[in-house]
């Protein structure tokens, strides 16, 4: 089963006229437990999803790119010269990339690339961090370009943050790029260490349904920074660096006037400490003891940090009525996906439910699949 590989294979020689020097891929991801926890410096813990970008690649000699979807409906070419933060459009992730490793002193030369994805868009699965990670791949490869993995997702960060004008954390780059099938990536996102924690839920007889609940990412963008400052603003008054530096909630909120803020802060710290937890657990494989973890993330994320709306809530409360363990909205919110910790061969059975509970609250129908730990970023043929 490779058909994207060879379908981008083939579109490669049918649009440049010549075959690919090779095909590279990048997944999306879902995250297990650790939300908004990234840019306070503390612990993530995703894993890589099969769906993935696919590019494939091959050198130019013009010092331009030109970027190319499948059936080639949509061409973008661009310059060394256009390459300049602010740039619009879904070809920004790949320009930015190749800024980012300019900007970073690696030479980069010009190159066709072809690409398709299967990763859902605006779902919070990254998407847009997919893009970037595949196009590092590709790119650095073909110029035989020496980066270490962790550089790599660093400076698909990069172009994300100053190209593309996200002010994200380093999960999602982190995920796609050092991921490992079979198993969670738990980050520390201070340090940029990790662990591969294995992750074998089917063997003991459970699975993760990601339910997307299709809502639009509305004011995404400025909620996402508008809770990021108020992080900032708390560790500054707090005099640590980061909320990660906060040990003891409780007096660090007796220091706090701010009721949002307080709220805010206790959301990072305990999640902090969840995700701790989650690795606890999964390290004994106490896969079952998950569930209270994904249950309290929830809870913190609509009651603390706010950033659920009513279709996730409901999905999540559905997903745990119809049998789930324990369920929570994944990613940064605003809509996106839930996941949920079901027993294997229970989630179309606990998506049905959902789909009935939207359609009785006049949402619209959801889409669903099961998630499988799957392998980071890296070359395919
Ligand atoms: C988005 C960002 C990440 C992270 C999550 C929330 O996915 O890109 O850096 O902050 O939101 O955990």
């Amino acid at each position: 089963m490779s058909t994207d590989i060879d379908a981008v294979t083939s579109a490669f020689t049918d649009l440049v006229g010549r075959a690919p020097v090779g095909v590279w891929a990048a997944p999306g991801r879902v995250n297990l437990i650790g939300e908004h926890t990234d840019y306070n410096d503390g612990f993530v813990m995703p894993f890589a999803l099969p769906q993935r970008v696919t590019m494939a690649a091959g050198h130019r000699d013009d010092d331009q790119w030109q970027v190319m979807t499948l059936d080639g409906d949509r061409i973008e070419t661009f310059a060394r010269a256009e390459l300049q933060p602010g740039m619009a459009g879904w070809q920004a992730y790949v320009a930015g990339v190749i800024w980012a490793l300019d900007e970073a002193g690696h030479q980069v030369s010009g190159a066709d690339l072809v690409l398709t994805s299967d990763v859902p868009i605006g779902a919070g699965l990254s998407s847009s961090a997919a893009l970037e990670c595949a196009t590092l791949a590709a790119v650095a490869d073909l110029d035989d370009l020496e980066i270490k993995p962790m550089e790599r997702a660093r400076l698909a960060r990069r172009a994300e943050n100053a190209f593309v004008g996200a002010p994200t954390g380093q999960m999602d780059q982190a995920a796609s790029t050092l991921c490992a099938a079979g198993h969670a990536l738990f980050f520390d996102c201070r340090s940029f260490d990790f662990d591969q924690v294995p992750l074998d839920l089917a063997g003991a007889g459970l699975e993760l349904l990601v339910l997307d609940t299709r809502t639009p990412h509305a004011l995404v963008d400025s909620e996402y920074s508008a809770r990021r400052d108020s992080c900032e603003a708390a560790a500054k008054i707090l005099g640590v660096s980061a909320l990660r530096d906060v040990s003891d909630v409780e007096h660090a909120l007796d220091r706090l006037d701010d009721e949002e803020m307080r709220k805010r802060v206790r959301h990072v710290v305990t999640e902090n400490q969840r995700v701790l937890d989650a690795k606890e657990r999964l390290q004994a494989q106490d896969y079952r003891g998950l569930a209270p973890l994904l249950d309290a993330s929830h809870a913190s994320m609509r009651d603390d940090f706010e950033i659920t709306v009513p279709t996730v809530d409901l999905a999540v409360e559905t997903a745990r009525t119809a049998g789930a363990y324990g369920a929570r909205m994944t990613g940064g919110g605003f809509g996106g996906c839930i996941i949920a910790l079901v027993d294997v061969g229970r989630s179309n059975e606990v998506a049905a439910a959902i789909t009935q509970a939207f359609a009785a609250a006049d949402f619209g129908v959801p889409a669903h699949f099961t998630a499988a730990p799957s392998d980071g970023a890296r070359r395919l043929r």
